[in-house]
Protein backbone atom coordinates (compact mmCIF):
# COMPACT_ATOMS: atom_id res chain seq x y z
CA UNK A 1 0.00 0.00 0.00
CA UNK A 2 1.31 3.94 -0.81
CA UNK A 3 2.50 5.36 2.83
CA UNK A 4 0.64 8.78 1.80
CA UNK A 5 2.42 12.05 3.05
CA UNK A 6 0.12 14.40 5.17
CA UNK A 7 1.02 17.47 7.26
CA UNK A 8 0.83 15.87 10.38
CA UNK A 9 3.21 12.98 8.73
CA UNK A 10 5.94 15.52 8.27
CA UNK A 11 6.30 15.61 12.01
CA UNK A 12 6.96 12.10 12.12
CA UNK A 13 9.66 12.36 9.46
CA UNK A 14 11.69 14.51 11.96
CA UNK A 15 10.87 12.54 14.63
CA UNK A 16 12.11 9.44 13.56
CA UNK A 17 15.11 11.18 11.60
CA UNK A 18 14.26 10.76 7.99
CA UNK A 19 14.83 13.16 6.04
CA UNK A 20 12.38 14.72 3.50
CA UNK A 21 13.03 15.01 0.30
CA UNK A 22 11.56 17.97 -1.67
CA UNK A 23 11.65 19.36 -5.26
CA UNK A 24 9.67 21.77 -6.84
CA UNK A 25 7.37 20.98 -9.76
CA UNK A 26 5.00 22.56 -12.11
CA UNK A 27 3.38 19.94 -14.12
CA UNK A 28 1.53 16.75 -13.50
CA UNK A 29 4.31 14.47 -15.96
CA UNK A 30 6.81 15.43 -13.84
CA UNK A 31 5.25 14.98 -10.81
CA UNK A 32 4.28 11.21 -12.06
CA UNK A 33 8.05 10.78 -12.76
CA UNK A 34 9.05 12.64 -9.27
CA UNK A 35 6.43 10.61 -7.08
CA UNK A 36 7.52 7.27 -8.47
CA UNK A 37 11.27 8.31 -7.83
CA UNK A 38 10.45 8.62 -4.39
CA UNK A 39 9.99 12.17 -3.79
CA UNK A 40 8.10 13.35 -0.58
CA UNK A 41 6.59 16.35 -1.20
CA UNK A 42 6.25 18.08 -4.25
CA UNK A 43 6.70 22.18 -4.21
CA UNK A 44 4.36 24.44 -6.98
CA UNK A 45 7.15 26.98 -6.22
CA UNK A 46 6.93 30.76 -7.93
CA UNK A 47 10.23 29.75 -8.83
CA UNK A 48 8.12 28.75 -11.96
CA UNK A 49 8.53 32.73 -13.08
CA UNK A 50 12.22 32.19 -13.86
CA UNK A 51 12.36 28.48 -14.87
CA UNK A 52 9.18 28.12 -16.99
CA UNK A 53 7.81 32.04 -17.67
CA UNK A 54 10.89 33.38 -18.58
CA UNK A 55 11.18 36.47 -16.11
CA UNK A 56 14.05 37.88 -14.05
CA UNK A 57 12.07 37.02 -10.64
CA UNK A 58 9.76 36.02 -9.06
CA UNK A 59 7.98 38.63 -8.30
CA UNK A 60 5.77 38.67 -11.46
CA UNK A 61 4.37 35.74 -11.06
CA UNK A 62 -0.02 35.94 -10.04
CA UNK A 63 -2.16 34.48 -8.00
CA UNK A 64 -3.97 32.34 -11.01
CA UNK A 65 -0.72 30.79 -12.95
CA UNK A 66 -0.24 29.39 -9.15
CA UNK A 67 -3.68 27.95 -9.48
CA UNK A 68 -2.93 26.34 -12.69
CA UNK A 69 -0.05 24.87 -12.10
CA UNK A 70 -0.77 23.63 -8.63
CA UNK A 71 -4.19 21.67 -10.52
CA UNK A 72 -1.71 20.41 -12.82
CA UNK A 73 0.73 18.61 -10.44
CA UNK A 74 -2.14 17.79 -8.29
CA UNK A 75 -3.90 15.66 -10.23
CA UNK A 76 -0.80 13.24 -11.18
CA UNK A 77 0.12 13.30 -7.38
CA UNK A 78 -1.26 10.83 -5.11
CA UNK A 79 1.34 10.13 -2.29
CA UNK A 80 3.51 13.16 -2.39
CA UNK A 81 2.60 16.49 -0.63
CA UNK A 82 1.37 19.08 -2.72
CA UNK A 83 2.71 22.72 -1.34
CA UNK A 84 1.98 25.73 -3.51
CA UNK A 85 3.61 29.46 -2.89
CA UNK A 86 2.10 31.98 -2.44
CA UNK A 87 2.86 34.59 -4.41
CA UNK A 88 4.21 37.85 -3.79
CA UNK A 89 1.63 40.55 -2.68
CA UNK A 90 -1.11 38.31 -2.19
CA UNK A 91 -0.49 37.66 1.15
CA UNK A 92 -0.18 41.23 2.85
CA UNK A 93 -2.57 41.09 5.39
CA UNK A 94 -5.17 38.28 6.90
CA UNK A 95 -8.50 38.30 4.75
CA UNK A 96 -6.41 38.92 1.06
CA UNK A 97 -4.22 35.60 2.31
CA UNK A 98 -7.80 33.80 3.12
CA UNK A 99 -8.66 34.45 -0.43
CA UNK A 100 -5.58 33.81 -2.07
CA UNK A 101 -4.75 30.71 -0.20
CA UNK A 102 -8.19 29.42 -0.42
CA UNK A 103 -7.95 29.66 -4.00
CA UNK A 104 -4.77 27.52 -4.10
CA UNK A 105 -6.61 25.21 -1.79
CA UNK A 106 -9.82 24.82 -3.46
CA UNK A 107 -9.39 25.65 -7.01
CA UNK A 108 -5.55 24.20 -6.86
CA UNK A 109 -6.04 20.92 -4.88
CA UNK A 110 -2.88 22.12 -2.79
CA UNK A 111 -2.29 20.75 0.72
CA UNK A 112 -0.24 23.21 2.06
CA UNK A 113 0.55 26.79 0.88
CA UNK A 114 3.75 28.52 1.70
CA UNK A 115 4.80 32.08 2.64
CA UNK A 116 7.69 33.66 2.79
CA UNK A 117 8.39 36.24 5.74
CA UNK A 118 8.94 36.30 9.62
CA UNK A 119 7.27 37.62 12.63
CA UNK A 120 5.36 39.85 10.36
CA UNK A 121 3.83 37.15 8.95
CA UNK A 122 2.03 36.06 12.35
CA UNK A 123 -0.88 37.24 12.08
CA UNK A 124 -1.33 35.90 8.62
CA UNK A 125 -0.39 32.54 9.45
CA UNK A 126 -2.88 32.61 12.61
CA UNK A 127 -5.49 33.35 10.29
CA UNK A 128 -5.15 30.98 7.79
CA UNK A 129 -4.16 27.88 10.12
CA UNK A 130 -7.55 28.85 12.02
CA UNK A 131 -9.21 28.62 8.88
CA UNK A 132 -7.91 25.11 8.61
CA UNK A 133 -5.34 25.82 5.94
CA UNK A 134 -1.86 24.06 7.07
CA UNK A 135 1.09 26.54 6.27
CA UNK A 136 4.82 26.06 5.49
CA UNK A 137 6.73 29.40 6.38
CA UNK A 138 10.27 30.64 4.73
CA UNK A 139 13.04 32.60 6.08
CA UNK A 140 16.77 33.24 5.04
CA UNK A 141 16.76 34.49 1.00
CA UNK A 142 13.61 36.19 0.62
CA UNK A 143 13.31 35.92 -3.20
CA UNK A 144 10.12 37.79 -3.27
CA UNK A 145 11.95 40.85 -1.50
CA UNK A 146 14.66 41.05 -3.88
CA UNK A 147 14.07 44.12 -4.61
CA UNK A 148 14.61 45.46 -1.49
CA UNK A 149 17.55 43.07 -0.77
CA UNK A 150 19.57 44.35 -4.23
CA UNK A 151 20.41 40.72 -5.16
CA UNK A 152 20.73 37.04 -3.90
CA UNK A 153 22.65 36.55 -1.10
CA UNK A 154 23.68 34.90 1.91
CA UNK A 155 21.34 35.96 5.41
CA UNK A 156 22.13 35.65 8.73
CA UNK A 157 25.85 35.91 8.97
CA UNK A 158 25.89 38.49 11.18
CA UNK A 159 25.10 37.02 14.72
CA UNK A 160 22.13 39.90 15.46
CA UNK A 161 20.64 38.91 11.81
CA UNK A 162 21.20 35.17 13.01
CA UNK A 163 19.31 35.95 16.80
CA UNK A 164 16.55 37.77 14.95
CA UNK A 165 16.19 34.32 11.99
CA UNK A 166 16.06 32.36 15.34
CA UNK A 167 13.63 34.12 16.76
CA UNK A 168 11.57 34.42 13.83
CA UNK A 169 11.35 30.65 13.79
CA UNK A 170 10.18 30.02 16.63
CA UNK A 171 7.63 32.75 16.41
CA UNK A 172 6.15 31.02 13.08
CA UNK A 173 6.44 27.42 14.76
CA UNK A 174 4.45 28.98 17.32
CA UNK A 175 1.90 30.65 15.33
CA UNK A 176 1.05 27.25 13.50
CA UNK A 177 3.59 26.61 11.14
CA UNK A 178 3.97 23.05 9.74
CA UNK A 179 6.91 22.89 8.38
CA UNK A 180 9.93 26.16 7.45
CA UNK A 181 12.21 26.23 4.54
CA UNK A 182 15.40 28.10 5.32
CA UNK A 183 16.51 29.64 2.32
CA UNK A 184 20.96 30.30 2.42
CA UNK A 185 21.79 30.84 5.46
CA UNK A 186 25.07 29.66 6.98
CA UNK A 187 25.41 25.79 8.16
CA UNK A 188 25.69 26.69 11.71
CA UNK A 189 22.64 28.77 11.67
CA UNK A 190 20.38 26.26 9.86
CA UNK A 191 21.57 22.92 12.08
CA UNK A 192 20.67 25.99 15.49
CA UNK A 193 16.72 26.69 14.09
CA UNK A 194 16.52 22.87 12.97
CA UNK A 195 17.68 21.69 16.92
CA UNK A 196 15.38 24.65 18.47
CA UNK A 197 11.96 24.01 16.37
CA UNK A 198 9.73 21.19 16.46
CA UNK A 199 8.51 21.21 13.06
CA UNK A 200 10.61 20.18 10.54
CA UNK A 201 13.01 21.95 8.23
CA UNK A 202 13.38 21.96 4.53
CA UNK A 203 17.05 23.37 3.45
CA UNK A 204 18.03 25.39 0.19
CA UNK A 205 21.64 26.54 0.71
CA UNK A 206 21.51 25.71 4.09
CA UNK A 207 23.64 22.62 4.70
CA UNK A 208 23.33 19.19 5.63
CA UNK A 209 21.67 19.81 9.06
CA UNK A 210 18.01 20.39 8.18
CA UNK A 211 15.17 17.75 8.13
CA UNK A 212 15.21 17.38 4.46
CA UNK A 213 16.05 19.46 1.59
CA UNK A 214 14.46 21.08 -1.38
CA UNK A 215 15.86 22.08 -5.02
CA UNK A 216 14.32 23.90 -7.83
CA UNK A 217 13.96 20.60 -10.15
CA UNK A 218 15.81 22.43 -13.33
CA UNK A 219 18.77 23.40 -11.21
CA UNK A 220 18.67 19.23 -10.45
CA UNK A 221 18.17 18.59 -14.21
CA UNK A 222 21.02 20.80 -15.42
CA UNK A 223 19.04 23.05 -16.90
CA UNK A 224 20.22 26.48 -15.41
CA UNK A 225 22.38 28.42 -17.94
CA UNK A 226 23.64 30.01 -13.82
CA UNK A 227 23.04 27.20 -11.58
CA UNK A 228 23.17 28.27 -7.73
CA UNK A 229 26.25 27.35 -5.71
CA UNK A 230 24.01 25.13 -3.43
CA UNK A 231 22.49 23.19 -6.68
CA UNK A 232 23.87 19.87 -8.30
CA UNK A 233 23.01 18.39 -11.68
CA UNK A 234 22.02 15.11 -10.76
CA UNK A 235 21.03 14.09 -14.53
CA UNK A 236 24.41 14.23 -15.66
CA UNK A 237 26.16 10.64 -16.61
CA UNK A 238 22.37 9.16 -15.51
CA UNK A 239 20.30 7.61 -18.00
CA UNK A 240 16.77 9.21 -17.44
CA UNK A 241 15.19 12.01 -15.67
CA UNK A 242 13.99 9.21 -13.03
CA UNK A 243 17.18 7.94 -12.55
CA UNK A 244 18.69 11.10 -11.44
CA UNK A 245 15.51 12.01 -9.17
CA UNK A 246 16.15 8.86 -7.68
CA UNK A 247 19.52 9.57 -6.77
CA UNK A 248 18.01 12.67 -5.30
CA UNK A 249 16.14 11.50 -2.71
CA UNK A 250 18.45 8.61 -2.09
CA UNK A 251 21.19 11.39 -1.34
CA UNK A 252 19.17 13.32 0.68
CA UNK A 253 17.99 9.99 2.62
CA UNK A 254 21.31 9.21 3.34
CA UNK A 255 22.80 12.45 4.30
CA UNK A 256 24.82 13.00 1.06
CA UNK A 257 23.53 16.00 -0.41
CA UNK A 258 24.42 18.27 0.32
CA UNK A 259 27.88 18.09 0.91
CA UNK A 260 30.31 20.89 2.32
CA UNK A 261 30.54 22.29 -1.57
CA UNK A 262 26.75 23.27 -1.28
CA UNK A 263 27.08 25.21 2.25
CA UNK A 264 27.75 28.39 3.11
CA UNK A 265 29.50 29.40 6.65
O1 LIG B 1 9.78 29.01 -5.46
C1 LIG B 1 10.59 28.14 -5.11
O2 LIG B 1 11.05 27.32 -5.90
C2 LIG B 1 11.01 28.12 -3.72
C3 LIG B 1 12.18 27.26 -3.38
C4 LIG B 1 13.41 27.95 -3.79
C5 LIG B 1 12.20 26.88 -1.95
O3 LIG B 1 10.47 28.81 -2.91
Amino acid sequence: MVEVVSVPGLREFKQRGEKIACLTCYDASFARVLEEAGVDALLVGDSLGVVIQGQATTVPVRLPEMVYHTRCVRRAAVRALVIADLPFATYSEPKRALRSAARLVQAGGAQMVKLEGGRERVEVIQALVREGIPVCGHLGLLPQSIHRLGRYRVQGREPKDAQRLLEDACLLEQAGVELLVLECVPVELAAAITAEVGIPTLGIGAGPNCDGQVLVLYDLLGLTAKPPRFAQDFLSGKGSVRQAVADYVAAVKEGRFPSEQHAYR
